[in-house]
Parts: structure tokens; sequence; C-alpha cells
């Protein structure tokens, strides 16, 4: 768990911004979900052999013995919230987002943190894949207007629950004849979850599947047709993709469509998600079929580009008591027509405190002394030309706020 320094915040505040700026052009709307929820919701909805539910929930019981868990990610409270609240009757189509932290407990690595932050997004009921296509345009939207510096799709199909389990009990018979060249980890999905090999990361177990089919080939009509549409939807929209048979997810919910985006020569997914057609009647609520992503915020940080910092417009020198007295009022002014000002009440020696204002990046600083307050004056310097005006204390914020904003 790590703190977020200003500095960073900074750049947080810059995605934060560009993130709600792109998910408002397509009309979502946010939901607040809370950070406890039953620890049963998710096993139900991530899959009881997951690594997420088996080795990485905070869980724990209240005062009256309830098992609870602070939510690993988003996707499973959200469908809670959804059938919960009626919201399926009101809509056709829900665009919902959320964002806040999540937490897993993972082997604290690069890019990997057990409070972390999501952005996600989720639509419930459209079954077509342009709505596929929308969620990725989205967040390949944001990757673009944050800078990342390239990135692409890794797309693939995991197909219906029909598809998948045909496609299982085709590579267990593969996989069965490499077993002894398969890791510990590997041995044991095979039986439960044979399709989780696919994603193993080491080398002798990806060595053993190179020649491995793929579920494309025994894909039923629909599936089939599904993917097919989305491939022609993303190059029409020109989003870069790869298709990667071995992107299969950690987390059971997901049907047909399941995509990861990654920045060019990265391997951690910035963000991920995919298409999710039966969670919401498998967690009680009517048929509806439904697709979604979360991006992992601190992964995003780290490969986006920074913006500029932003600085106080002016600094405020004051020098005496009087002067100090005189000038929190007209910081009180500025900053109700909306300068940024600086200030600070001690009694520092005028090159001092200019120093401080040039360290602290302004463009414009104000002077106020005993010798301005004899005179009813007060002192504007333009930082950057050194060009410094003496105006009268009566009119001096209207004439800032004119120099300041122009
Ligand atoms: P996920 O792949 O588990 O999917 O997480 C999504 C993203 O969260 C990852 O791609 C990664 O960027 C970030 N992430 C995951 N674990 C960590 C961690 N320990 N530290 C830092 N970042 C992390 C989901 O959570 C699904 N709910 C996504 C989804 C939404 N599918 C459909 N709708």
């Amino acid at each position: 768990m790590h703190d977020i320094l200003p500095g960073e915040t900074e750049k947080w505040q810059h995605a934060e911004k560009i993130i709600l700026e792109t998910v408002r052009l397509f009309n979502y709307r946010e939901l607040r979900t809370p950070v406890i929820e039953e620890r049963a919701l998710f096993e139900r909805s991530i899959g009881s052999e997951s690594d997420i539910i088996s080795k990485e929930m905070y869980t724990f019981q209240d005062r009256k013995g309830r098992n609870l868990a602070l939510r690993p990610e988003g996707t499973a409270s959200v469908v809670r919230a959804f059938n919960e609240s009626g919201m399926q009757e009101a809509r056709k189509v829900s665009r919902l987002y959320y964002y806040g932290p999540m937490f897993r407990y993972d082997r604290p690595q690069k890019g990997r943190y057990r409070q972390f932050y999501q952005f996600g997004v989720e639509l419930l009921g459209g079954r077509s894949p342009l709505y596929d296509a929308e969620v990725i345009e989205i967040l390949d939207t944001i990757m673009k207007n944050l800078e990342t510096g390239g990135h692409y799709f890794g797309v693939n199909t995991l197909g219906c629950p029909d598809c998948r389990e045909r496609y299982a009990g085709k590579i267990k018979s593969y996989l069965l004849s490499v077993s002894e060249k398969l890791c510990q980890d590997c041995r044991t999905r095979m039986e439960r979850s044979p399709l989780r090999i696919l994603d193993c990361k080491n080398a002798s177990c990806k060595e053993q599947i190179r020649d491995i089919p793929s579920i494309r080939e025994i894909l039923c009509a629909e599936c089939s047709e599904h993917f097919g549409l989305l491939a022609g939807c993303l190059d029409r929209k020109g989003i870069p993709y790869k298709v990667m048979d071995n992107l299969v997810r950690g987390l059971d919910y997901y049907t047909k469509t399941v995509f990861e985006v990654f920045r060019s020569g990265d391997d951690n997914a910035v963000a991920a998600g995919g298409r999710y057609d039966t969670l919401v009647s498998q967690l009680g609520g009517a048929d509806t079929p439904a697709v979604g992503f979360a991006i992992g915020m601190e992964r995003l940080i780290t490969v986006m580009e920074s913006p500029l910092p932003e600085v106080p417009a002016l600094y405020l020198v004051c020098m005496g008591s009087g002067a100090r007295d005189a000038g929190a009022g007209i910081a009180s002014g500025l900053r109700m027509r909306g300068i940024t000002v600086e200030t600070d009440y001690d009694d520092v020696p005028l090159k001092a405190a200019m120093k401080m204002a040039d360290r602290a990046g302004v463009k414009w600083c104000a002077i106020l002394g005993d010798r301005e307050m004899e005179r009813g004056v007060v002192l504007l310097k333009n930082m950057s030309t050194g060009v410094q005006e003496e105006i009268a204390a009566a009119s001096f914020i209207t004439k800032a706020v004119e120099r300041v904003k122009p």
C-alpha cells in the first residue's frame, strides 16, 4: 500500500480529468459502491479457483460474525448494485463508471500493489459486438489523450459457456500429453481451470503449449460471428490490436470478448476487461449481457506523459505588520476572482522573499511594505520581464486581475 504525494497527485488529477471528460462524451454515469462487500459476492462471481479468491482477498468477520471482504475489483459490486436498484427496468442499456481503491494481497512488485485504484466502465444490457467496440474505443481515446507513447490492445474470445467447455475438453488431452513438463501450478490447474495454463508465465509451460489449438477453431457460429464483427469494427475505427490466443484472463465471469491494453514495449497490462453475459443472471438478476473494463490507475500514471506543473499565478510579499493585514485582504480579493495566490506571513527580508517567489515559479509578484502603505500603493512586478508597476491600493485588485488574467 502506498502514499501518493504532492508532485504525483497532480499527475493523478490530470489523468482523472481526461478520463472523466472521455466517459462523459459517451454518456456514462457514475456509480459509487462500498469498499466492503459480502465475501460470497466475489467468490460467486470471480470464481473460487482464481488467484484473487484463493490467495489474494482481504477477508474478515465483523462483530456479528458476517463474512466480509475488501473489494478486490469493481465489476461484482456494480452488478450487485445494478440488480438491487432496479436500474435494469429503467433503461435498456445502462452505461456506468466507477472509481476507487481495490485491495488484493498480491506479491508487491513493479505495477502491483495491495491497495491500488481502478477506474472502471461497465455497459449492461447490450449484446451487440458494437458495444464491445464502444468500451474499447473509450480506452483507446483515454490512452491517446494521455499521450502514453503508443499502445495496442490484445484481444481474444473465450466463447460462450458451451464453447468454453468444448475447448477445455479439447485442450485437456493435449495438456495431459505434456503434463510432465508443466509447472506445479499448471498441473493443479489441469482439472478445474485448464484455460489458465495458456497464460502461465513459466518458460517451460509456454514452450509446451506453443502449438496448442486455438479456441477460434471450435467456436459455435454465434461466438465466431461476434468475434469477426468486433474485429471488423476495430479495423474500421483504426484501433491497434493483436489477436492473442493466450489471453484468457484470471476471473471466471468472462464470456466471448476479452481484451487488455498495453503500452508498446511493456508486459504489464494498463487496463483489462471483457464481456460477461452470464454474471448478472448468476447473481440473481434477469438475463442481461454486459461488457466493461478497468484501468489500473498506478500503471496508467507510470506510462502517461506528465502534465505541465501548475504554479501559483501571484506571490504576495508583505513586510511589516500593517502591510501583512492589508496583504491578507488583497490575497482574499484576488482569490475570490479566481487567482491563485501564495504568500507567507513571516517577516522575511525583501530579497529572500523575492527568491522564494522565483523558486515558486510565479509570473507575478505583488509587494507591499511600510513605504507602499504610507503612499497608498502596491507594487506589481512581472517576474519574467522584470518590469515593476506602482498601482493605487484602492484599485489594485481590479488592475492586478487585468494583468494576471489578460
Ligand atoms: P483485472 O485484470 O483483475 O480486471 O484488473 C484490471 C487492471 O487493474 C489490471 O489490468 C491492472 O492494470 C490493474 N491491477 C490489477 N491488480 C493490480 C495490483 N495488484 N496493483 C496494481 N494494479 C493492479 C478486473 O478487475 C475486472 N473487474 C475488469 C473488468 C471490468 N472486466 C469487466 N469489467
